[in-house]
């Protein structure tokens, strides 16, 4: 049973048992539309504030979210937040970095649910394994986005065989009787046969061992091929971000067209967006890991460091107002738009968990807010192209700094 003042807001009744007698003698709950329980009304002053309070908040904001966007069925149960594992991976620089386990377990008591990984983020499906195996967890408690990244030199030899031992390959490290989401990346365009292994993960879908598929890093015109081929596509995983809008010219219009969530990566740039980086000198190289190379690579496509002091300082004076930080106005920024359905911040301690949480539960911005950013944003270019058609050009600086091949070997 789940200590009640850190589950949220998708409680049993249990949970509002124990809810009710210990924390709120008197209260009573009722289950809304979603299966969420809130406070009768009229009944939310009795008890002590502060979760009182915080449970609330959270329980109509997530009801209203999940009004927002019950078209979005296939994944019902997404939050504002999903925490990603790639900073987790053990190729990722140890810097600021704590254990694993530990920041699972903090996550997740504080109530996050749904964790964001992939095959090639080296431990990451097993460490998450782990904890759900330490705790008992079910497919009920948490869900887990995974991906399936074939290396590239496996791209024109690839068989169905291949696919499913992957699958399988992740259903074990996981410890899960099936993926919740597979999002299915694909090195190169150019060897056509990605719509093969989509019909295989599919056919896998059709056999229950993925209950959705999801897609990660392809274009609007490459998710209306893939849509029109067949395949039933619950998500798309893509960069977005105040200096990375290059979803905006297309994919979010497909995406909301066809009724596929859009979720969002690096929404806070690898930490360029936040409170560290304003006022500072931009980092020398060697740089602490491979995301902030990949990000300081973005931002030199739209205006470099004086565009990002620039944005950081507009960035600050909303934060400021409204009493958070840089990094979770950033993200509520990328929420705004009604294509994103949740962001997946990244997370390697527990440095950033009250402003994720803030950012999950009371952070929105007004009009007001997005129009004073704007106004420091379109002082720069925006990056032109499709998303992800610099990062596709492997002799170009964002090709070049990829790994390819990181399945390879993996256990
Ligand atoms: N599909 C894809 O191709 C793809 C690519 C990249 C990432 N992803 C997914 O997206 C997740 C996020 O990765 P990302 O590249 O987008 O990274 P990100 O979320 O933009 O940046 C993560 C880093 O930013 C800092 N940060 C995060 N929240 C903060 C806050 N509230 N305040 C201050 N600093 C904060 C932290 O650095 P410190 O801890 O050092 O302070 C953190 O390690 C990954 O874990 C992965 O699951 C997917």
């Amino acid at each position: 049973m789940c200590d009640p003042r850190l589950c949220r807001p998708r409680l049993g009744a249990e949970d509002i048992a124990i809810w009710a007698s210990e924390t709120y003698r008197d209260a009573r709950f009722k289950r809304d539309d979603f299966g969420l329980y809130e406070p009768v009304e009229n009944e939310t002053r009795v008890g002590p504030t502060t979760y009182a309070v915080r449970y609330v908040r959270a329980a109509q904001r997530r009801s209203a979210w999940a009004k927002r966007y019950d078209a979005v069925m296939a994944l019902e149960y997404l939050e504002r937040v999903i925490v990603g594992g790639w900073q987790l991976a053990e190729g990722h620089a140890r810097a600021r970095k704590e254990p694993g386990p530990e920041v699972l377990e903090a996550y997740y008591r504080a109530g996050f649910r749904v964790f964001d990984c992939a095959d090639i983020y080296t431990g990451v499906e097993s460490l998450i394994g782990s904890f759900i195996g330490a705790h008992g967890l079910g497919s009920n408690d948490i869900k887990v986005h995974t991906k399936t990244v074939p290396d590239i030199s496996s791209l024109a030899t690839l068989t169905p065989r291949d696919i499913e031992t992957s699958i399988l390959r992740s259903i074990s490290r996981l410890g899960l009787e099936r993926l919740d989401l597979v999002q299915f990346h694909w090195w190169d365009l150019g060897v056509r046969r990605y719509l093969d292994v989509l019909h295989t993960l599919s056919t896998l879908r059709d056999k229950g061992l993925i209950r959705e598929i999801g897609l990660t890093n392809f274009s609007a015109g490459q998710l209306e091929e893939i849509l029109a081929a067949g395949i039933p596509v619950a998500s798309i995983q893509t960069q977005y971000s105040l200096l990375d809008r290059r979803p905006r010219a297309q994919l979010f219009e497909t995406a909301k067209r066809h009724e596929v969530a859009v979720l969002a990566y690096g929404s806070v740039a690898g930490g360029l967006l936040s409170e560290r980086y304003r006022g500072a000198e931009r980092p020398r190289e060697p740089h602490e890991n491979r995301s902030l190379t990949k990000y300081l690579l973005i931002l030199e496509e739209m205006g470099g460091w004086r565009a990002l002091q620039d944005m950081l300082g507009g960035l600050a004076t909303i934060a400021d107002r409204r009493g958070t930080d840089v990094a979770t106005i950033a993200s509520a920024l990328c929420l705004h738009d009604d294509a994103v359905k949740a962001c997946i911040v990244g997370v390697k301690n527990t440095a950033h968990l009250a402003s994720h949480l803030a950012l999950r539960d009371e952070v929105t911005l007004s009009e007001e807010d997005r129009s004073e950013l704007e106004a420091i944003r379109i002082r720069y270019p925006e990056i032109p192209g499709a998303v992800y058609a610099l990062e596709r050009d492997r002799t170009g600086p964002h090709g070049r700094i990829m790994k390819y091949g990181l399945n390879e070997g993996a256990p």
